[in-house]
């Protein structure tokens, strides 16, 4: 089932999540929803606080660590994640969000990090992610504790990207308003 992704301002997005404890098949199809959620918008990663869900669990596209030869693997399924270790080397990169689509900016990001975490069997595992992947991994922790991407650039890069976000949003808004609109002109002819 494709689940709905909040868009910023919405106050889930400022929650902290809680951990994890029972790793059962209503996890595991929780997983699958959040999968499918994150294919339908063409997405790198999802956060479950991203569809108002009280739990640090994130999914991760392989692409993001592998590029092109991640594509047709199983995604990385993150569950209470922890930094073991990042690199003091940065790097500026373009960053997106599906609670902000449309919306890219330049954000700056440690070049390399390794985190634990538990996959959706209960199994501890690590990962390193480098450039993208950490770029990917460290995002997708930011929303578990309730920051967002515009958290990290100065002033005027974010009043850019709230503006954008709420032209875009307006145009959203519109179509769906015209697609409801249609649907009910739709039935009155039946
Ligand atoms: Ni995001």
């Amino acid at each position: 089932m494709v689940l709905e992704v909040l868009p910023w301002p919405n106050p889930y997005l400022r929650k902290r999540a809680d951990e994890v404890e029972a790793f059962d098949d209503e996890l595991r199809a929780f997983v699958a929803d959040m999968e499918e959620t994150m294919h339908d918008r063409d997405g790198l990663g999802l956060a479950a606080t991203q569809v108002g869900r009280n739990m640090r669990l994130l999914i991760l596209d392989p692409y993001a660590f592998e590029g092109d030869e991640g594509r047709g693997k199983p995604n990385v399924v993150v569950i209470n994640p922890e930094v073991v270790w990042q690199s003091e080397e940065t790097i500026t990169g373009e960053e997106g969000c599906l609670s902000f689509p449309g919306v890219f900016i330049q954000v700056e990001r440690p070049h390399r990090v390794r985190i634990r975490a538990r996959d959706a069997q209960g199994e501890a595992f690590e990962i390193e992610g480098e450039g993208l992947g950490a770029r990917a991994i460290l995002h997708e922790i930011d929303h578990l504790n309730g920051v967002v991407m515009i958290d990290h650039v100065g002033h005027l890069s974010r009043q850019r990207a709230l503006k954008k976000h709420q032209k875009n949003q307006k145009v959203k808004l519109a179509a769906e308003r015209e697609e409801a609109g249609r649907k009910v002109v739709g039935r009155k002819r039946r």
